[in-house]
């Protein structure tokens, strides 16, 4: 199991949803907002004529949890939805997943993940 971690441009939420529903990803754990920074170090902007550095980006934040089978899938659609090819597209990271339980059942692993 892996747990698929994802940094996208916010107005691209749309379609990163649509592509991971057409290859029958329908479960997310989070979106949120997220300030980060990437490769660029953030850039510099005039603010009431003084120049300011800004560190931080929005970005919207994924989790998602995948059986094996589901994670090129999983990385795919993300991609297939985030992908513009300017920088700042956004960034995946793919972390192993020790365990995960249904509540309602007590089912564990592969089948808890669904
Ligand atoms: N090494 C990292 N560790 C943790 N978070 C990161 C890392 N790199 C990027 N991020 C997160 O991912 C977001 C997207 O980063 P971004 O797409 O700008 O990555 P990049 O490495 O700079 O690639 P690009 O050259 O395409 O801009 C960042 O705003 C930050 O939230
Ligand atoms: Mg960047």
């Amino acid at each position: 199991m892996k747990l698929v971690i994802a940094y996208i441009q916010p107005e691209k939420l749309a379609d990163v949803k649509q592509a991971l529903f057409d290859v029958d990803i329908t479960k997310i754990s989070l979106i949120t907002n997220a300030l980060g920074c990437g490769s660029q170090k953030g850039f510099v902007e005039e603010y009431r004529g003084v120049s300011v550095e800004v560190n931080l980006r929005m970005k919207v934040r994924l989790e998602i949890a995948v059986n094996e089978d589901y994670l090129e899938k999983c990385v795919g659609a993300i991609i297939k939805g985030a992908h513009t090819g300017s920088p700042h597209d956004g960034k995946i990271f793919v972390v192993e997943l020790a365990e995960c339980i249904r509540i309602s059942s007590g089912e564990r692993g592969r089948l808890a993940v669904g």
